[in-house]
């Protein structure tokens, strides 16, 4: 054996400080560092891990990291002052690191809820109705945990429907079939509707920004959700202040599905165009369209983005999975958007999660 075979051998792994909880560990050095959390049993706080979501999001005292992400899209200005950095998009840089997390602190609370409903949008999307024991507070895009005792980790929905400002106690959501997904395998074969559960509060930082510029939105399949919450907020919660100026805006949605029998709500978001102030134009993508009838877009949702006017005077919403949203972002930076202008909520099923 060399003797560079015996040093690397011997190579100690890097040590991770968690606080406010007393826990120190090694880490892996070739995985982030939630990954090898979770690996060890660590209940670390996690929930997208692929950097959209925020709640890992962790304040950096001591050591380096290496990013996988650009963390500036979803942590806010303080945050980043702060040396905040998003755990399950970090891999450790140095020997020893520290992180701080208040919400390991944090009891999570939990709202009893029962579904109520359960409608077919497709062949594999749903519109899910719940009602909660008490009302929640949320903004039009943000998102909710389902937590069911036997789910190993909880699993977060945008809510489809606006909120209401005195409180929301009936809440939908639109939830594709993940084939072989233990949650949604159950939730479609489902007979019984009248099921009891409990939710998190509302989380989650995707959500309108007040402006005048023209809003471009994008979703792919079930991430139509957060979008068509925060059209019905504008449209349908006119007594905000706030909302009188966004009906304004010109809008256009792009919305990315396999093929024609994937489209739902359409008709739904043609009636907005009758309340809507602003220009306001739907462009269903199809994907996997083929020698159809079909007359409308076919291909990427970002290939048709590319095609778009104005998208440097723009602000930019997406909701759909890692891929697509990562794809608009290199277009819509090609021309010329800020990256403050840009919002996004990734959603993920276990093939969505980074692997190093
Ligand atoms: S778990 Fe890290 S950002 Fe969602």
């Amino acid at each position: 054996m060399s003797l560079l075979s015996i040093f690397k051998k011997e190579k100690h792994k890097p040590k991770i400080q968690i606080k406010p909880i007393s826990v120190e560990c090694e880490i892996e050095s070739n995985k982030t560092i939630l990954q090898s959390l979770l690996d060890q049993g660590i209940q670390f706080p996690h929930n997208c891990r692929v950097g959209s979501c925020t709640t890992c999001a962790s304040k950096l005292i001591e050591g380096k990291v290496k990013e996988l992400t650009d963390k500036a899209f979803v942590l806010s200005e303080e945050q980043l002052k702060e040396n905040y950095i998003l755990v399950c998009q970090s891999i450790p840089k140095s020997e020893f690191l520290v992180i701080e997390n208040q919400k390991l602190q944090q009891k999570e609370e939990k709202i009893p809820a029962k579904i109520i409903e359960k409608k077919l949008l497709t062949h594999d999307i749903i519109e899910l109705t719940i009602l909660l024991e008490e009302p929640v507070f949320y903004k039009a895009g943000q998102y909710i945990n389902f937590i069911f005792d036997w789910l190993d980790r909880p699993r977060s929905y945008s809510m489809a429907n606006r909120p209401n400002s005195k409180g929301t106690k009936q809440l939908k959501f639109f939830i594709r079939h993940v084939p072989k997904g233990k949650f949604t395998e159950w939730l479609f074969n489902l007979k019984d509707i009248e099921i009891e559960f409990y939710v998190s509060q509302p989380e989650g930082n995707f959500y309108l920004r007040n402006s005048t510029k023209p809003m471009i939105l994008i979703a792919g399949g079930s991430g139509l959700s957060p979008i068509y919450s925060i059209l019905e907020d504008i449209i349908f919660n006119q007594d905000l202040e706030i909302n009188k100026k966004q009906i304004l805006r010109d809008v256009v949605l792009l919305f990315g599905v396999r093929t024609q029998k994937d489209l739902y709500k359409i008709e739904e978001l043609e009636n907005f165009k009758n309340y809507w102030k602003g220009k306001f134009e739907i462009i269903p993508v199809l994907s996997e369209e083929k020698d159809s009838d079909w007359k409308g877009k076919t291909g990427f949702v970002h290939e048709i983005l590319d095609q778009l006017p104005n998208i440097s005077n723009s602000q930019l919403y997406m909701c759909g999975p890692p891929i697509m949203i990562d794809k608009c972002i290199e277009v819509a930076q090609k021309h010329g958007l800020s990256s403050n202008e840009i919002y996004f909520d990734k959603f993920t099923d276990s093939s969505h999660i980074i692997k190093v």
